[in-house]
């Protein structure tokens, strides 16, 4: 969405809506930022956006009270702007980058979202754009940006690809075809959970569908691509259950490795662990 110079400057030079200070400006790529609540004297996080669409994550958000997932505290349509609680962090695909997150914490974290994913899929809706980038390391584990969630059957053609992040997306909603299901978001909760693990993004920062022919097949991995490329959907049960499988390798070699320490597992063991596993 295009913000106008006038917007801009005028935020600048005053609270906005009488009563956010902004710590950094909005800006085309930047559409939340952190503010100052002179009213609840706090910080929060101020996200921009039309009325219709904050309308719709707001409608959306209100249907789901449950943990890992972050509530809005106010909409306020006519300044295109929503308020959430401020969270003291990085997000996951930050943290990822700078190495900063152990195995055990992001499985942790991993394992909540899709806690959370389950609840909105019996909301009758899928979250459409899960990605590193919408997962909060805090809390045990936050999924934010429901900007792009759509009802379970409705036509992918239907979807706006600006909501999508292709790196993350399977291939039904790439090859846009069918309806929007749950499968889609255990797909891409598959992609980031072998990112955690193997610390390289299984189709090298594309697309599955951009992906060499031999990019799914060569070293370890916990799914196999080459069949999602053909029409394999992952599922729930299919996720949580590599999930458990990490967790539990994750826990016993942690224990084994470091039985006094606080500190995290060599990420490749439990690559290879699994990638044993698949093949035994
Ligand atoms: N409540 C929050 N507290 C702290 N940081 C937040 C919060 N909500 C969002 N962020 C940060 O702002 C970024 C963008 O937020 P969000 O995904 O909701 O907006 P977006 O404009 O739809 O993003 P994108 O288009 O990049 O997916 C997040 O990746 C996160 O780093
Ligand atoms: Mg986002």
């Amino acid at each position: 969405m295009k913000v106008s110079d006038a917007f801009l400057s005028r935020q600048a030079k005053h609270r906005l809506a009488g009563r956010f200070t902004l710590a950094s400006p909005f800006s085309d790529r930047r559409r939340v930022v952190q503010a100052y609540d002179h009213e609840r004297g706090s910080q929060v996080a101020l996200k921009q956006g039309s009325p219709e669409q904050l309308g719709r994550e707001w409608t959306r958000l209100s249907t789901l009270s449950v943990r890992g997932i972050l509530q809005p505290t106010l909409l306020l349509p006519a300044m295109g702007l929503m308020v959430f609680p401020w969270l003291k962090s990085d997000n996951f695909a930050l943290r990822l980058r700078a190495d900063d997150i152990s195995l055990l914490e992001g499985l942790a974290l991993l394992r909540q979202v899709g806690q959370a994913v389950c609840h909105c899929h019996r909301q009758g809706f899928i979250h459409g754009d899960i990605k590193p980038a919408n997962i909060m390391p805090l809390l045990g584990g936050v999924l934010i940006d429901f900007t792009g969630a759509s009802d379970i059957g409705m036509p992918v053609s239907q979807v706006i690809p600006c909501y999508l992040s292709p790196t993350f997306a399977a291939p039904g909603i790439l090859r846009n075809q069918g309806v929007m299901r749950e499968s889609f978001d255990w797909f891409s909760l598959a992609v980031a959970l072998e990112l955690l693990i193997c610390r390289q993004h299984p189709f090298a920062g594309k697309s599955i569908i951009d992906m060499s022919e031999h990019a799914g097949r060569s070293g370890d991995h916990c799914f196999d691509w080459q069949a999602c490329c053909k029409g394999h959907e992952i599922t729930q049960a299919e996720f949580m259950g590599v999930l458990d499988y990490c967790y539990h390798a994750a826990e016993q070699r942690y224990a084994e490795i470091h039985p006094t320490e606080d500190g995290s597992l060599p990420s490749a063991d439990v690559g290879r662990e699994w990638s044993r596993a698949r093949t035994a």
